[in-house]
């Protein structure tokens, strides 16, 4: 089993990516870290929680960074429309929720522990703005030889954004950390709308999992008709949502999936193009990214592991 830690702002697609990681008998969750991203930390931290309780997962929840390396404030306008204000659909409200308070930027130090306790062996997965990665590299650079492998859900190199038409919304969300990762010699495999556009889940597929006789299946369910919901009203007849974070642990339980050319990429920082990916002319490349996708293969493999 791959050990992995997995980083998320939770989120509709964080939670399926949640599901599909602690469902994979191919990968050993360590832990989930939090940051702000769609929601504010703390409402990351909460629904990360209540996401582990409805799949009856006991895995330890660490909580990260609570704005962006140099802002005051994250910027969720966007989010909120995509994933709801409370990040789940606005489907909380329904349930009693009952989480542990966390300390923010306790992450850190969860993913410094970990990696220098396993050299070699964990792979870190990033599916929300990269400040927390920025830290653990600005406070133990050596992390970049003692991790097996770095895969981030993030850019657009070769395709348009979304949060912006020149940016995809993880790097918009914090570039001054984003810019800092990418330009160091962390081993990021950058799994970015390139690929993830491409993978859809389709309605009819959630319609399978309201008709299934679990609590869990019908959450999900409703949260996903939600992001779907989300995805018609911008690209009518499109059918279904893209699975950016469960792509990332395709990703990382079967590297087949994707197809990646290694690349240097930077991050425009300037008002204009804030939070765009490009290809550098740099000769040495600092990041593999996947420009292909199996499609079919991976949401087979998808939605049969999640098993709703
Ligand atoms: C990314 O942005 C977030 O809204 C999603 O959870 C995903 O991580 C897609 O651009
Ligand atoms: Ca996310």
């Amino acid at each position: 089993m791959k050990k992995i830690i997995l980083d998320v702002d939770t989120g509709i697609d964080d939670a399926l990516a949640i599901a599909y990681a602690t469902k994979s008998k191919d990968l050993d969750v360590l832990g989930l870290t939090t940051t702000f991203g769609n929601v504010q930390v703390k409402d990351a931290t909460r629904n990360t929680q209540f996401i582990l309780q409805m799949l009856e997962k006991d895995i330890p929840v660490y909580e990260g960074s609570d704005r962006p390396l140099n802002q005051q404030e994250p910027y969720l306008a966007v989010a909120q429309k995509v994933h709801g204000n409370d990040g789940l659909a606005n489907k909380l409200e329904a349930y009693d929720v009952v989480t542990e308070e966390k300390q923010t930027g306790e992450a850190i130090s969860f993913i410094i522990d970990t990696v220098k306790k396993y050299p070699n062996e964990v792979t870190l997965i990033f599916v929300g703005p990269l400040t927390n990665l920025a830290k653990v590299y600005e406070q133990a650079p050596e992390v970049a030889t003692l991790v097996k492998e770095i895969i981030v859900m993030g850019g657009a190199v070769t395709v348009p954004g979304n949060v912006r038409s020149h940016a995809e919304a993880n790097i918009f969300s914090d570039p001054e950390a984003a810019k800092r990762v990418l330009q160091s010699d962390l081993p990021i495999t950058l799994v970015g709308l390139d690929v993830t556009m491409q993978t859809l889940l389709s309605r009819d597929e959630v319609k399978r999992w309201e008709k299934t006789d679990s609590e869990a299946s019908k959450f999900f369910a409703n949260i996903t008709n939600y992001y779907i919901d989300f995805y018609e009203s911008f690209r009518p007849g499109i059918g279904g949502c893209g699975l950016h974070d469960p792509l990332a642990i395709g990703r990382a339980i079967d590297p087949t999936f994707v197809q990646t050319r290694a690349m240097n990429v930077d991050v425009h920082l300037d008002e204009a193009l804030r939070g765009n990916t490009f290809e550098t002319e740099k000769t040495t490349k600092n990041t593999s990214v996947c420009l292909e996708v199996d499609v079919q293969r991976f949401l087979d493999h998808f939605v049969q592991t999640i098993n709703f």
